[in-house]
């Protein structure tokens, strides 16, 4: 009989040809399915025998026999063979092989559309929260970092141009708050899809009686689907997987840029460490922020997966469509990809020295406490547009007579308003000008201490 080694061969007179098996196959990279679909499969078994549907001995051979493949898939005893297909068709002809017919009835009330679904579920579930403890990890080494930089004061850029000083603090916990929402969303994606969807077969739910209330306990599922055919059809959590991911990716992206920029000779805020450096094949002299570069590359990777996925299935009519096989390697390039960027980041981070006297001077430059020298005006009574004005062709006696807002003096600043007094020397030090933004969220030595202390408390409690 033709294809009778596939399980599916009963209706076709004509073996499959090597081209389709080849094209067709996912066992390739699907195999890293293999413990879920397995745990997939006893917590099926054991509902079918519960349920009278297979007999209880059978449900107790069954489990045993995916316990020792699974033994043995965790040793690499089986190999993997395209003429399976996919994962599911491995475990299956393994089960068969050695169980003979009982193993057969295993896959009663279920297809492969709501297993692959579980899966890829079960999968997924473990990798967000993999995800989540390394964005944790990321944070907690930012904070350590932000506790021992709290007085060094960096210029802070808009449009790559000076534009206040900052706490170097601050700036590193606004990296904090980007991961922070990094954590919702990866939390929100996972609650979102941790629902059951075996149960729904094909398409259309089965006539047999099963309990997907049991199915649901032992894989601990707290909810549900509702909607056979949307169960098999939707990859929705797949996409917002993706999306939560390149969101990431762009966050350590812009981390990187400025890390690539301020380790240049024309910055020197920051030494990456040699070990997260690499040099030129040609420039003895160099030492280039590959990794940096890297991380920033691969987050293009990413929004791929993300254009890919979103692409895949704009077009798919209701409701599984084998379209869906190519959900996976975008899916686990997603995951891989934004596992080790945030692995090798957090470990490049924590070694890189921040030049802070560089820092300082840095932020001297650039008329970086204009906006102090108005708000100055503001507290003397003027209002803001007119002690702009003043300000503005202070600078511009400034860049004239290639001065800095400290190199005037008092006799300077009252040609200009005659309200100026002695302590505006004083409102011009960088010092004064981080610490005087103390309020929520400014940064304020107080301000950016408090914030630290908010979250320490906070991950302290959980
Ligand atoms: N390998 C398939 C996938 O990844 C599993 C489901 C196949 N279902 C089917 N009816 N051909 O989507």
């Amino acid at each position: 009989m033709a294809n009778a080694k596939k399980v599916w061969g009963g209706r076709f007179q004509k073996p499959t040809a090597k081209s389709v098996e080849k094209f067709t196959a996912s066992i390739h990279y699907d195999k890293r399915l293999y413990q879920y679909d397995i745990e997939g499969s006893i917590a099926h078994a054991a509902m079918l025998a519960n349920q009278g549907i297979i007999a209880q001995e059978e449900g107790a051979k069954i489990i045993a026999a995916l316990e020792s493949i699974l033994k043995d898939m965790n040793q690499g005893k089986i190999a993997f063979s395209t003429s399976d297909e996919d994962i599911h068709m491995t475990i299956e002809r393994e089960l068969i092989s050695r169980t003979g017919e009982t193993g057969g009835k295993l896959h009663t009330a279920r297809s492969r559309n709501d297993q692959i679904a579980l899966d890829v579920k079960l999968f997924l579930r473990s990798e967000v929260d993999k995800i989540i403890s390394a964005l944790a990890g990321l944070q907690s080494q930012l904070v350590k970092l932000a506790k021992n930089e709290i007085s060094t004061i960096m210029p802070g850029y808009t449009h790559m141009q000076k534009a206040q000083p900052v706490l170097l603090s601050h700036y590193l916990l606004a990296f904090w708050e980007m991961f922070a929402r990094d954590i919702e969303r990866m939390r929100d994606c996972k609650n979102r899809f941790n629902v059951l969807p075996l149960g729904a077969a094909a398409l259309a739910g089965t006539s047999l009686p099963i309990d997907r209330r049991q199915t649901a306990k032992k894989l601990n599922f707290p909810r549900i689907s509702k909607n056979s055919m949307d169960t098999v059809a939707d990859r929705d959590f797949i996409a917002e997987f993706i999306f939560a991911s390149s969101l990431i990716m762009m966050h350590l992206s812009r981390f990187c840029e400025d890390l690539i920029l301020w380790s240049s000779d024309e910055f020197g805020f920051v030494e990456i460490s040699d070990a997260y450096t690499t040099g030129s094949s040609i420039m003895p002299q160099k030492k280039n922020p590959d990794v940096a570069e890297l991380i920033r590359g691969k987050s293009a990777r990413v929004y791929g997966d993300l254009f890919a996925i979103m692409t895949l299935l704009k077009g798919l009519p209701m409701t599984y469509n084998r379209d869906l096989q190519e959900d996976k390697e975008p899916l686990f390039d997603a995951v891989d990809t934004v596992k080790d960027c945030l692995t090798i980041f957090t470990e490049m981070i924590r070694e890189t020295k921040f030049n802070s006297p560089r820092m300082y001077v840095a932020a001297q430059g650039g008329f970086s406490t204009a906006t102090d020298v108005a708000e100055y005006l503001v507290r003397k009574g003027l209002p803001f547009r007119k002690a702009h004005e003043i300000v503005g062709k202070i600078v511009a006696y400034c860049l004239k007579n290639k001065k800095s807002l400290d190199q005037l003096s008092l006799k300077d600043y009252q040609k200009f308003y005659k309200g100026f007094s002695a302590d505006i020397k004083e409102n011009i030090k960088l010092e004064k000008a981080v610490n005087s933004r103390n309020h929520i969220g400014g940064t304020s030595t107080t301000a950016v201490k408090g914030r630290i202390k908010e979250i320490e408390k906070n991950s302290g409690g959980k």
